[in-house]
């Protein structure tokens, strides 16, 4: 499975660069970095890092990791000091626990990654997700339909014994991303 997702996006960021390129980072994340209380941020299935690079330069420690070499080169060019990157495969990583004091996983989901990223979170440390979910005016289907939210589905991944939902949206995307869809994001603070 793994080793298909690495070809899947290694081939994908060489057959369309604008992926690889500088594009500005989640609208979101101007609020969410506020909720943090430390600088140990991990940025998951970070790709080329525009979202690194905002946590970067405004003082976070940022581990980035993503399985594909393609978009993990391009980050490395950048030679940012306050960004180390990690070539891993989310199925089998095993996260540090109590590590991060920010966690973000944007564009990208994988239901069973979220207790271990929430696990991963120190104390009040915060977890933000931004993904897209089902919707009749997405303009692009994904090659898995298991890939998209259902309407709220974000809030019902929780267990709110052990984390409180700071922020919670569904909008559509930025102008800039290739096709327009519609997308879902939340902000939970570990207890
Ligand atoms: C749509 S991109 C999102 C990139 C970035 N988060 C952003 O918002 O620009 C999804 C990323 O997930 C990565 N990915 C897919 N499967 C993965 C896996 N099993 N382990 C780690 N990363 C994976 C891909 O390489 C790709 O860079």
């Amino acid at each position: 499975m793994a080793v298909e997702d690495k070809e899947k996006w290694n081939k994908k960021y060489e057959n369309t660069p604008e992926l690889l390129s500088n594009r500005a980072q989640s609208n979101k994340l101007s609020n969410v970095i506020k909720h943090a209380k430390g600088i140990e941020a991990l940025d998951v299935a970070c790709g080329s890092g525009r979202n690194s690079i905002y946590l970067a330069n405004n003082d976070f420690k940022v581990t980035s990791i993503d399985i594909s070499e393609v978009a993990l080169d391009t980050l490395n060019k950048k030679n940012n000091p306050n960004i180390n990157t990690k070539l891993v495969d989310l199925d089998t990583y095993s996260f540090d626990e109590n590590r991060y004091d920010l966690i973000i996983m944007v564009n990208f989901l994988d239901r069973e990654v979220i207790p271990k990223l929430t696990n991963s979170l120190k104390k009040d440390g915060i977890l933000f997700i931004e993904t897209y979910m089902f919707h009749d005016e997405n303009e692009k289907s994904p090659s898995n339909p298991d890939f998209l939210l259902k309407e709220g589905e974000l809030k019902t991944l929780f267990n709110e014994k052990e984390v409180e939902i700071l922020e919670y949206d569904e909008f559509f995307n930025e102008s800039y991303e290739l096709y327009k869809m519609r997308k879902q994001s939340i902000a939970i603070r570990k207890k």
